[in-house]
């Protein structure tokens, strides 16, 4: 039986009949409580959810589709190193990478907790040695440009950690981000960059991915160009994977190496040694105060019950829009510039994870999975898609995501920025009715043939539903909590949608055929072996290349 065949998913479907019609104007008319009502707090970190289209009852509802679904005994196999990800047959333990020392679990007659803490204490020996000027490149003086050389989970994650942290930045280091097969990413960064102080982090779990091998490659030639002797590579290229093999092919010394492990999946590894270039730049122990946030989610998520559980809450929400009321897009609008990469981020780790369509039994589900996920900071957003939100056809939930504090306080600026925010979840929730557009043009004195021909563009349907998620200030603590907050939410939405959350096979068959083109684009004849579109671009290209 699939979920949607359960007692509890066709409960909900009736009572979206029920409170269809209902508008959150009058939810929240009739509730003075319902803030208080709608929102959960876990340390720093409170979330409004009040401004749903929910009831207490369909919060009860979604709980128990949670309950049917199994998310707690899931939740439990997830955190006890069960091979969840069965497709692989891999554990799913990056919770694990967050633990305080002292953590033990054993995997496979392997003592988890004793790995971790090995590769953590060499990434603080490491941290310390490049940070205090011990370590030196090849000319003698320290290093002062870290590059990361990786794709996916190994820079989504480092990257938007380090941009969101730039306050906390220990000083010593500037870090870059190549990742992009596209020559422009790593000629830009390089033409910045002086050999003898750079050291470059090469971060692939696989250490097979064509992009961040390529870039790696062109890394070490341009190094090699300007140090001649081999033997520098040693101290300016590190590697981060769980290749080891493939880590010497390359020629990159395995004492120079951060491993990790099966267990840890790409979209998964900022806490692992992948986040080597985030302890880089903010020094280790604000590196600790990471993955301590992160472990903070991780004990709410298994300790709250599902209706106080905040990650479990914004999964059923989700679930609730996207299954109930056919809004497959959802969108993240962080009010703070320093966050400009979190739906980047979050775009990988919700959609490579649930982006799929065959259930734990191999069967297509009958149901929508993974929504889009998308956004930009605010207030820039409400100048570019907001029009969308408020007014067009479609029907998109939103977070929207707010540090109280600024890191660079001036003048009015973020009060305006939060006035902005609260306004624009205001305005979602309440729409704008005929009575008061017709009221606003008849106060500004326009004639009342001009004002019936206005009067539908300017209406607002409101009932727009949106997420606040609000914490003190970005700091290494909070953002651990927010990013494990989003990883568990999409734990969640998996195991109700019953799908494997944690393979990317769908990234597979575009690399297949990109290997196959590159030769025939490489090569002396025209193609012929494709469509006719594909044969006609190779061969416009093969055309453009020669002449
Ligand atoms: O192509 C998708 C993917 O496999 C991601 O899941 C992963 O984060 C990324 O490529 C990079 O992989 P690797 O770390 O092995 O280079």
């Amino acid at each position: 039986m699939t979920i949607q065949n359960g007692s509890a998913w066709k409960a909900l479907a009736e009572h979206k009949q029920e409170i269809e019609g209902l508008h959150m104007r009058e939810l929240f008319a009739s509730d003075t409580q319902r803030f208080q009502r709608f929102s959960i707090r876990m340390g720093d970190l409170f979330l409004d959810y009040s401004k749903n289209r929910i009831t207490g009852k369909t919060v009860e509802l979604v709980t128990s589709l949670a309950e049917d679904a199994g998310v707690k005994a899931y939740r439990d196999e997830m955190f006890a190193g069960r091979k969840i990800n069965f497709t692989e047959q891999r554990a799913v333990l990056h919770t694990a990478l967050r633990q305080p020392e002292g953590f033990r679990l054993e995997l496979d007659g392997q003592d988890v907790g004793c790995d971790i803490i090995e590769v953590l204490a060499q990434m603080k020996h490491f941290t310390r040695l490049i940070l205090s000027g011990e370590w030196k490149g090849y000319s003698g003086r320290a290093i002062t440009d870290v590059v990361n050389i990786g794709i996916g989970g190994s820079d989504l994650g480092p990257y938007m950690v380090t941009e969101a942290l730039k306050p906390f930045a220990h000083g010593a280091l500037n870090v870059h981000f190549v990742s992009n097969i596209d020559g422009t990413h790593i000629s830009e960064t390089l033409r910045q960059l002086n050999a003898d102080t750079t050291l470059f982090v090469i971060a692939s779990k696989t250490f097979t991915t064509q992009e961040t091998l390529t870039n790696a490659h062109t890394a070490r030639r341009w190094f090699l160009d300007k140090a001649v002797d081999k033997s520098f590579v040693a101290r300016h290229f590190v590697a981060v994977s769980t290749n080891r093999e493939k880590v010497e092919e390359f020629g990159i010394d395995a004492q120079n190496m951060f491993r990790f492990w099966d267990w840890v999946g790409g979209r998964y590894s900022l806490w692992s040694s992948i986040g080597l270039s985030i302890a880089l730049y903010i020094g280790f122990e604000r590196f600790a105060e990471l993955l301590a946030g992160a472990c903070a989610m991780d004990e709410h998520f298994r300790s709250a019950p599902l209706e106080k559980n905040i990650p479990v809450i914004l999964a059923l929400l989700g679930i609730w829009y996207n299954n109930f009321f056919d809004a497959h897009s959802h969108a993240v609008i962080p009010y703070d510039q320093y966050l400009h990469r979190l739906p980047a981020y979050l775009q990988q780790l919700d959609m490579e994870s649930n982006g799929k369509r065959i259930d734990r039994n191999g069967n297509e589900v009958e149901y929508a999975t993974g929504p889009v996920i998308w956004g930009e900071p605010g207030t820039n957003s409400q100048h570019a898609f907001f029009q969308l939100l408020h007014q067009g056809p479609n029907f998109i939930p939103a977070d929207f995501i707010v540090p109280l504090k600024s890191q660079n306080p001036s003048g009015e600026h973020h009060d305006i920025l939060l006035a902005n925010c609260f306004a624009q979840t205001e305005a979602l929730m309440r729409g704008k009715t005929d009575e008061e557009a017709g009221k606003e043009m008849r106060d500004a004195g326009m004639p009342e043939e001009r004002m019936t021909e206005l009067l539908p563009h300017k209406l607002f349907p409101g009932n727009r539903p949106t997420n606040t998620i609000v914490f003190s200030e970005v700091n290494p603590c909070n953002l651990g909590s927010l990013i494990a907050m989003y990883e568990h939410k999409v734990f969640v939405q998996g195991v109700v949608w019953g799908i494997n959350s944690f393979d990317q096979w769908g990234v597979e068959l575009g690399k297949q055929l990109a290997k196959t083109i590159l030769p025939e684009i490489q090569g002396q004849d025209d193609v012929a072996s494709h469509d006719s579109s594909t044969n006609g671009l190779i061969n416009l290209y093969r055309q453009s290349r020669g002449s």
